[in-house]
């Protein structure tokens, strides 16, 4: 239903100027018990525009008598009592004001005051509890907050009456009807301001709004509506401004309320966004205009203010002051901007919804688990032996989201060990830009099409020196197995040299330089030469000996020593950023620079394998190589290039790639496709949008500092190392001897993963704890692992 009468005139209007009833407690209590059946004695509540009184009864719970403002539309007030009605019927357990029948059967009657006019009463039951405006709102309960809006949206989602699109001051869809209020801000700058966003808010955001779904919604979950206990929402209160609105609009009120005192109140938004998600899912879009519909809230509310002070310049202080945070909140959205904004809500909604439940160790776990060993045997038969799976009782995974992977079942394991999903599983701007490109056109690099020229351009954006042809290829071992072909072609030499514990990949030519898969006595080839990885922990060299990194530099030395007696010079020499199947190690400083130009000296190429290390995951810089102060002569690319899409690359220099080019041809089919163009391009924007390298930087440092404090308590952890998210918790029997713990290291991982945490194992003993999750990874889920940690540690 459309407004149609003039708004200054409207009754929604009045409703603020109409003087509240003033009945005397007596004529309550009356008034209860003769309308109601209720004996009770009567203390008076606030209310700005009502009168209430609550009812406490000698025998029975307490209840509210409402004496509606007499400007109020008596159909309006039907509307709310219907939607109280309709709530009570679909979900009966939901904490909102139940409404009582009169003595006579009906839900509200009318009587007469003490000025002759006539009120509207009704009795709803009394919540217990404290108010939201009395407690400080913590980061769960302000999640809680945003839930509660959802149940109550959710319970009203099958509701309608004549007059729910009625007029409402307080609706954002009306909110353009401010303009005939807005004389009444007084300083021409500000209103200057609300009247650009009022132009901003009917060309832009109103007709997303039209378009988003719509129904009946709360409208004011406030600090002052909401009951709370602890961290716990108990009870939703006052459906006063009930209106028929987009679902969206919902947030604008708990939003505006409560982020403005919090330390970063962008979080706070997207932690009250993220609650709401968890129990009804919300759309990109939706997601997207909860900036606008915050700031027209806060629009909506000066507006009014100014109005009433004029009107009551003898509570200007009062009012004024309301008004002076919601400007405070205007004017911080407005310097953090919309994709900001709209990032960090994503970001935080990742993984919030409910339709799964976190796996939790329990006794009946083992009853409750799918019996996978006929899957097992088909995968043995169809597979066949090579293919290992991830722990004692693998996961038998359906689906993912965030941070977590959920099994057939429906239980959500925190994922802390894959880092292909490098902006979380499943990312929906990721999962858009595949989807349309998919739909639109795949083809392959002979020919032009915009993405291949951006994405390269945006990747070389970030590489520094002369690091500026891209080669896109579908995987880390093609990277690597390419960089090969570049560095023989480039130096005309055929030697390489390898860390003794590296793993750089699958083909022939790349699985020579991975010793630590090559098990089962196959021989270093010939034209390989292998370096101890420079561990400062367990190896030959420890990090008190102020030389240990130029220990371990010089023995490039004696390995290009050892080639040339051989016959061979080097062409290569590769590594890992983070040595990661040595055992998680950081290269100490010094080393790159050192062992750089040692390999350099003898005629060499220097690649730096950036497959895990690569996109941000060291906190502190892009490329893992960027904290030597190096720049390697080929990088490697892939895993988390595309966020599970098969994609790669290796960027080097114009002159390397054209000593290849000049001997041999260079192409891979589907390697830089259009869809991994745009797949690579989405994420890209990701990490920036949501900050993601400053994510893993900070979460990281705290999960670091959370394991090393564990090891007070636990001796089995040896050491605490890693950087950004790439973190690795070294077990041993003994700190002096350091005895790998390796059967330990097996026994606390599947420990977790029957926790619902997942980690892997990694190094050459097999008892280091590689932690290395998607880097939507935050403090919540960094506590998750700790204490699953601490719960293995003190169980096995
Ligand atoms: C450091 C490193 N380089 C290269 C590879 C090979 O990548 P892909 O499995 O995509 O071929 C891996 C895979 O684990 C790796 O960890």
């Amino acid at each position: 239903m459309t407004p149609t009468s003039h708004f200054s005139h409207s009754p929604a209007a009045s409703v603020l100027e109409a003087k509240a009833p003033a009945f005397s407690t007596s004529e309550a209590e009356e008034i209860a018990q003769r309308v109601f059946g209720i004996v009770a004695s009567v203390h008076p509540l606030d209310s700005e525009r009502d009168q209430n009184f609550r009812l406490c009864a000698d025998d029975g719970p307490d209840w509210v008598l409402k004496i509606a403002n007499p400007a109020e539309d008596p159909a309006v007030l039907d509307f709310q009592t219907e939607a109280m009605l309709h709530i009570a019927r679909v979900d009966p357990d939901l904490a909102v004001p139940h409404v009582k029948t009169t003595l006579d059967g009906n839900h509200s009657h009318s009587v007469e005051g003490p000025d002759g006019r006539r009120f509207i009463t009704r009795v709803l039951s009394f919540l217990p509890g404290a108010l939201l405006n009395d407690a400080a709102a913590s980061p769960a309960l302000r999640r809680d907050v945003g839930a509660a809006a959802a149940r109550v949206a959710r319970a009203l989602r099958g509701f309608f009456h004549p007059v729910a699109r009625h007029e409402l001051l307080w609706d954002i869809m009306q909110a353009s009807r401010l303009r005939e209020r807005i004389h009444h801000i007084e300083d021409l700058t500000r209103r200057r301001v609300i009247e650009n966003f009022l132009d901003h808010f009917d060309v832009e955001v109103l007709p997303q709004l039209r378009g988003l779904r719509a129904q009946v919604i709360h409208n004011d979950v406030s600090a002052k509506n909401t009951l709370v206990d602890g961290e716990r929402v108990t009870g939703t209160i006052d459906f006063g401004d009930l209106i028929h609105a987009p679902l969206v609009c919902d947030l604008a009120v708990p939003i505006s309320e409560l982020i403005l005192e919090t330390d970063d109140p962008t979080s706070s938004a997207a932690e009250i966004t993220a609650g709401y998600h968890a129990v009804t899912a919300l759309s990109d879009d939706e997601l997207r205009l909860v900036f606008d519909i915050v700031r027209a809230r806060c629009a909506i509310a000066i507006t009014i203010a100014s109005w009433r002070v004029s009107d009551h310049p003898e509570n200007s202080e009062y009012i004024m002051d309301g008004e002076g945070k919601f400007w405070e909140l205007l004017q911080y959205f407005q310097e953090a901007g919309q994709d900001l904004v709209h990032a960090r809500i994503r970001r935080a909604c990742a993984g919030a919804r409910s339709w799964f439940v976190p796996a939790t160790r329990s006794a009946t776990l083992d009853a409750e688990e799918e019996d996978l060993q006929p899957l097992v045997e088909r995968r043995l038969r169809r597979l066949g032996p090579g293919l290992e799976l991830s722990y004692d009782r693998p996961l038998h995974v359906a689906r993912a989201e965030g941070v977590w992977l959920i099994d057939a079942a429906g239980r959500a394991f925190l994922d802390a060990y894959n880092n292909v999903p490098h902006v979380g599983h499943c990312h929906p701007t990721v999962v858009d830009a595949l989807a349309q490109q998919a739909a639109t056109l795949s083809t392959n690099t002979r020919y032009f099409y915009d993405s291949l020229l951006e994405y390269s351009d945006r990747l070389i954006a970030t590489m520094p020196g002369d690091l500026s042809v891209c080669m896109f290829v579908c995987s880390g071992s093609e990277a690597n197995d390419l960089a090969w072909r570049l560095a023989k072609a480039h130096t005309g030499n055929a030697g390489a040299i390898t860390i003794e514990s590296a793993y750089h990949g699958t083909t022939d030519a790349v699985f020579e330089l991975s010793p630590a898969e090559h098990g089962k006595g196959r021989p270093i080839a010939e034209h390989v030469a292998t370096v101890p990885a420079p561990d400062g922990y367990r190896g030959q060299f420890r990090r008190d000996d102020p030389q240990y990194a130029d220990r371990y530099a010089s023995c490039l030395d004696d390995a290009i020593e050892s080639l040339g007696n051989r016959g061979f010079a080097p062409a290569a020499f590769y590594l890992d950023l983070i040595l990661s199947s040595s055992g998680i190690l950081v290269p100490p400083p010094g080393y790159l620079p050192a062992a750089f130009e040692k390999v350099r000296s003898a005629g060499g190429l220097c690649v730096a394998d950036e497959v895990q290390s690569g996109f941000g995951r060291t906190g502190d810089h892009f490329w893992g190589f960027e904290a030597h102060g190096v720049v390697p002569d080929i990088v490697t690319l892939g895993k988390p290039i595309g966020n599970g899409y098969s994609m790669a690359a290796v960027v080097t220099t114009p002159a390397i790639v054209r000593s290849l080019i000049d001997q041999s041809e260079f192409f891979s089919t589907t390697g830089g496709n259009p869809v991994a163009c745009k797949v690579g391009l989405a994420v890209l924007d990701v990490i920036e949008q949501e900050e993601l390298q400053a994510n893993a930087s900070r979460v990281g440092a705290l999960l670091r500092s959370r394991l090393s404090s564990l090891a007070d308590k636990h001796t089995l952890i040896g050491d605490v190392r890693g950087a950004g998210l790439f973190i690795g918790v070294d077990l041993v029997r003994d700190r002096a001897t350091r005895e790998p713990a390796t059967a330990e290291a097996g026994a606390v991982v599947n420990w977790m993963r029957d926790a619902g945490v997942l980690i892997g194992i990694d190094g050459p003993n097999a008892n280091v704890l590689k932690i290395r999750p998607p880097l939507v990874f935050d403090e919540t889920h960094a506590e998750q692992l700790t204490d699953a940690l601490d719960g293995a540690l003190r169980t096995i």
